[in-house]
């Protein structure tokens, strides 16, 4: 069983904390079945399963719904639920009582984006005993703001912002963040900065652990695959041909053929 303080003791024991997104049961007990011990309801949930083109419509009853799922289908993982945009952005009390709504629907912890701004509401559930993983770098909630999904972490002001940020959402109580989208030697530093680890996506291969968004991973969602991206199968290729083949033999009368037929 993964809990919430393994996390510090992997990076200790300088073992690698390997996350993957989960949306729903199956997939919950796949990733279970290949040894995946950290399970995040991602609130990419917007793009990959509902086929929105960024993640802010995202509501918190759809990553209620989708946590629930997955944490009444996970036996011991860690599972986290992503809070949705303006979910914990407005206030304080608004954010306690929304991340105390995932940890009723089954989550262990939840993860927020932003560094400095946010690390109230990261105290706040400290204090009342809710875990909390920070997200730095390119957090998708702003994309507007960036004008787009860019690396950030390349102008020296966005750097010392970014170690800055990693120090405050630790000292405001944070179990880990994820790093994305940011060059791998500052993603580099900041995890030796910290005592608590750091989860890269797009951050290099010096991070504490790495996270991949479950459909990318297997090759299912290429409408946009970023450079960080590597699919270990290609399981759309595989879903096009088995589908186009069940069409192919119904039209040609071959299935059902005698086996799948009752007698
Ligand atoms: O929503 C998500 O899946 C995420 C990961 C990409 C870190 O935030």
């Amino acid at each position: 069983m993964m809990t919430v303080p393994d996390l510090r003791r992997y990076k200790r024991e300088r073992k690698k904390v390997i996350v993957v997104t989960a949306y729903d049961a199956l997939f919950a007990r796949i990733l279970e079945q290949a040894g995946i011990d950290t399970i995040l309801v991602g609130d990419s949930l917007g793009v990959v399963v509902q086929g929105k083109s960024n993640t802010l419509s995202v509501t918190m009853e759809e990553m209620l719904y989708h946590t629930r799922i997955v944490a009444g289908a996970a036996q011991k993982s860690l599972v986290i639920g992503d809070m949705p945009f303006m979910s914990y952005q407005v206030s304080k009390g608004e954010a306690l009582r929304n991340a105390g709504r995932f940890l009723q629907a089954g989550a262990h912890a939840v993860k927020l984006e932003g560094g400095a701004a946010i690390v109230d509401r990261v105290a706040a559930m400290t204090g009342v005993g809710i875990p909390v993983i920070g997200h730095l770098g390119m957090t998708p909630q702003s994309v507007h703001q960036y004008g787009g999904y860019k690396v950030h972490g390349k102008e020296t002001n966005q750097v010392k912002k970014l170690e800055a940020d990693a120090k405050a959402l630790e000292q405001a109580g944070a179990q880990a963040i994820v790093l994305e989208a940011i060059p791998a030697a500052l993603a580099k530093t900041i995890t030796e900065q910290l005592s608590i680890p750091t989860i890269g996506i797009g951050a290099g291969p010096h991070c504490d652990g790495q996270v991949l968004v479950l459909y990318d991973l297997l090759g299912l969602f290429d409408d946009f695959v970023p450079k960080f991206v590597k699919p270990y199968a290609h399981l759309k290729a595989d879903a096009l041909q088995a589908l186009r083949h069940y069409k192919e033999e119904v039209e040609q009368g071959k299935f059902p053929s005698d086996s799948e037929s009752y007698h």
